[in-house]
């Protein structure tokens, strides 16, 4: 393990703390965490405790680090309710450290680890990385370092919908700039990294939205982020959209992550050997093809999961696709309208979050991440 002598230690951390810059050497850790011990109801199963962690116990491939901040949103609930048969939600063993996707600091590192250092700002990647908690071990070969260049609340939800996002648009239709893709979900994460990865690609984007109360507001925020057209639920399937589509070449490729009626109308709206990919069902309706579409169009239906393509993929593949992501954070092509809540706060994030959502992400910021985002 690489450590300092306990003199130099203590030194460094006094001027670390007199020059406001985060602590970084450590020997003892401790901070809190957010625990679930049986699936249900978050306000019913969410425990908050406080976890410790010993620098010395670390393995010689392990690095210790410390949360700066973690997303909050529907998918983290399903996770803990235990619904929606997640992928992979089978292979945890509860008690388990609720939240799934977060950016962290290394702290600490096992003798030999040498991809990542102390100070480093990482990604850990994997399914259900335990995102609520202020410390926390990992593996080298599960952590990605990303530049500090990365806006700290991007960053926190660069590995779910942005990978997504990016994985739907690279690795099944060949896309050219020009060629347009329709999808549901538009306000979600995976929809709005789709609208802006795919205005950096130059294809044109379809999003097909519920219609809530602030639906004008939503609809201009929609099409400033990338998307070319934003229509309503009812309106898809209307007459009025097939004249609307008919200046554009016929979609290319459907991303169905509501299923139900509008998953339907999407494959309804495919052209000529159009592929739709079903990554999520948000609606938790099943929805019909009808044959004709088949036979006219002779569409391809397929389905895609992170945690499978993480399973069958390497650490660098992981690598390459994180860098593309926050590349594009850093360059202001990927962007999110972010709601800051404190971690410790939790409860004040669950009140917000149950505030109808749209497009808004909220992210649970630590102590050590309010540092950086104040200084
Ligand atoms: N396959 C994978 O690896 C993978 C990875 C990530 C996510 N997913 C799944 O994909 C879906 C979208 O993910 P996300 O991260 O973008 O979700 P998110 O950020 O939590 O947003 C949820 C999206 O679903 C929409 N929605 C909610 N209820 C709906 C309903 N009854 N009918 C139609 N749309 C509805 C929301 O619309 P409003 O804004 O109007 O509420 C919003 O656009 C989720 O089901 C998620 O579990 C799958």
């Amino acid at each position: 393990m690489k450590s300092l002598n306990p003199p130099l230690l203590v030194a460094l951390n006094k001027l670390s703390f007199q020059r406001n810059i985060p602590t970084c050497f450590v020997k003892n850790i401790s901070g809190v965490a957010y625990t679930f011990s049986r699936h249900g109801k978050v306000t019913d199963v969410l425990k908050k405790e406080t976890q410790s962690y010993d620098e010395k116990k670390l393995g010689p491939s392990q690095v210790l680090v410390s949360f700066l901040a973690s997303t909050i949103g529907t998918t983290d609930l399903a996770f803990i309710r235990g619904m929606g048969k997640l992928d992979g939600s089978s292979s945890i063993k509860l008690p388990w450290v609720a939240g799934l996707e977060g950016v962290a600091e290394v702290v600490a590192t096992g003798n030999q680890v040498k991809s990542v250092g102390v100070g480093d700002r990482i990604i850990p990647f994997g399914f259900a990385i335990g995102a609520w908690r202020e410390h926390g071990i990992f593996s080298e070969s599960q952590v990605v370092p990303i530049s500090k260049s990365v806006k700290l609340e991007y960053a926190s939800l660069a590995s779910g919908g942005p990978c997504v996002a990016y994985r739907l648009l690279e690795d099944f239709v060949h896309l050219s700039p020009g060629d347009v893709v329709i999808q549901n979900c538009g306000t979600g994460a995976v929809g709005l990294s789709v609208a802006q990865i795919g205005k950096a690609k130059g294809l044109r984007v379809i999003s097909v939205i519920q219609e809530r109360g602030n639906y004008g507001p939503t609809v201009e925020r929609l099409k400033a982020w990338g998307n070319d057209i934003v229509v309503s639920h009812r309106y898809v399937g209307t007459f009025a959209m097939r004249r609307l589509l008919e200046d554009l070449p016929p979609p290319k490729l459907a991303l169905n992550g509501a299923g139900g009626p509008t998953a339907t109308e999407l494959a309804r709206l495919l052209g000529k050997g159009g592929t739709m990919i079903t990554y999520g069902n948000a609606s938790r309706k099943p929805f019909s093809i009808p044959t004709g579409i088949f036979t006219t169009n002779d569409i391809s239906l397929r389905g895609f999961s992170m945690l499978s393509w993480l399973q069958s993929k390497s650490e660098s593949d992981v690598k390459k696709m994180l860098q593309s992501v926050t590349q594009m954070m850093e360059n202001d092509q990927l962007k999110f309208w972010i709601e800051r809540k404190k971690l410790e706060e939790l409860e004040v994030a669950l009140q917000a979050l149950s505030r109808p959502q749209q497009e808004r992400r909220i992210v649970l910021v630590t102590k050590k991440g309010e540092m950086y985002l104040s200084g």
